[in-house]
């Protein structure tokens, strides 16, 4: 017997491509990313580079998160996390709007850069330009020794491994996992979160990458859905709270992947326009956790329903009420609510992934689409 395996199909480590080889690494990934900073029996979270830098973070003015793509969602994300949980201001911008528009910077400021190759030349800039106005500029990188990574005054790195698909995937899990670690360790140094708050969160952390691997074996389900969807033209994601970004990352993922068009939004905002393009062709992915703003989203389900659109929910397990009027639900471990977007981002992934692969699409590398722009 003659065993012929090209470089390639050895990397790709017996999956059929590399997305989905990263989809389903993320619990490694996430758990490698907490390595030596979440100590959970110590009950503390060992970050030198925040520990270092304690007095910027805890005196900014503000925190303004510079991202491009699927990088700026991670952003997004922790917007809501730094400010529900540290109490610190932040704006979230896209590298690129931010570099023109003669920010206001002052020396007060913090700059969180986000990027996974370090090298996305619209964030390169904005650092440099924020650097030139006195921030103090941390990023938040995945590629060792990149051109972000050195030019930054300090920084942690994802360590979630190389990313090869275009798609981002468990750079962006893991990039949430590092965002929610330095949220946690400024809230409890600032007081925002008591003794007590603080241990439950890293009691929830801890168990996140299990709950991720719990998650991936639903992936015959997920396949069942992007079957029934996959000829759709248009499709909607809606979330709030925070699980607005990753209604965002949801759209994003299946429109760089499959090609079909789709919009993120948060929920409450439907009725200010996409709420006129549901009929019975439009499937709409809401995500409805049980702590986040439920039942807002509920009557927001119930809003489509009247419309006939088709309804696919990310609920929490257990859930009973989504799933008496929803079309399909998916469901996730239960966690904080703060905790949430590590899990409902991985069912859109799946998604995404099945409807590429079903309607024949290089899952791996898009058309038109580069893993790392290094260009304007
Ligand atoms: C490209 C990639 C995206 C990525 C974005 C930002 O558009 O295709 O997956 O999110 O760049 O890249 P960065 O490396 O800065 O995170």
């Amino acid at each position: 017997l003659k065993l012929q395996m090209s470089l390639e199909q050895i990397e790709k480590g017996g999956y059929e491509n590399f997305m989905l080889k990263e989809i389903h690494e993320q619990p490694k990934a996430i758990t490698d990313t907490f390595r030596g900073r979440l100590l959970a029996e110590e009950n503390m979270i060992k970050m030198s580079s925040i520990e270092d830098n304690l007095d910027r973070f805890l005196n900014a003015n503000r925190i303004i998160i510079v991202a491009c793509g699927t990088s700026w969602h991670a952003g997004l994300v922790a917007e809501y996390l730094f400010e529900d949980l540290a109490r610190i201001p932040v704006e979230v911008e896209y590298a690129s709007e931010f570099r023109y528009r003669n920010p206001i910077i002052t020396d007060k400021d913090v700059v969180i850069a986000i990027s996974q190759s370090g090298e996305t030349a619209d964030t390169l800039a904005a650092i440099k330009l924020a650097k030139s106005k006195g921030a103090f500029v941390y990023g938040v990188c995945n590629v060792v020794g990149s051109s972000i990574a050195r030019e930054t005054d300090s920084g942690a790195y994802t360590h979630a491994g190389p990313e090869i698909g275009v798609a981002s995937t468990k750079a962006f899990t893991t990039q949430i996992t590092v965002l929610t670690l330095i949220a946690l360790k400024l809230g409890k140094a600032n007081k925002s979160l008591s003794d007590e708050v603080f241990k439950n969160y890293l009691d929830k952390m801890q168990m996140i990458p299990k709950q991720v691997e719990q998650l991936l074996k639903i992936d015959e389900h997920v396949k069942s859905i992007a079957a029934v969807y996959k000829d759709s033209k248009n499709c909607l994601y809606l979330g709030r709270g925070f699980n607005f970004p990753v209604a965002l990352e949801g759209a994003l993922k299946l429109k760089e992947i499959s090609y079909i068009h789709a919009e993120g939004y948060p929920a409450a905002e439907m009725k200010h326009g996409p709420i006129a393009l549901i009929d019975e062709n439009m499937p709409i992915f809401v995500i409805a956790t049980n702590k986040g703003h439920y039942e807002k989203v509920v009557s927001n389900i119930q809003e489509i329903k009247a419309r006939a659109g088709k309804i696919i929910a990310v609920v929490t397990e257990g859930d009973t009420q989504v799933r008496d009027i929803a079309d399909h639900v998916i469901e996730i471990p239960d966690t904080e609510e703060a905790l949430t977007p590590l899990l409902t981002t991985i069912p859109f992934q799946l998604l995404s992934y099945h409807i590429a692969v079903m309607l024949g699409r290089n899952v791996d590398q898009p058309r038109n689409l580069a893993k790392s722009v290094t260009v304007e």
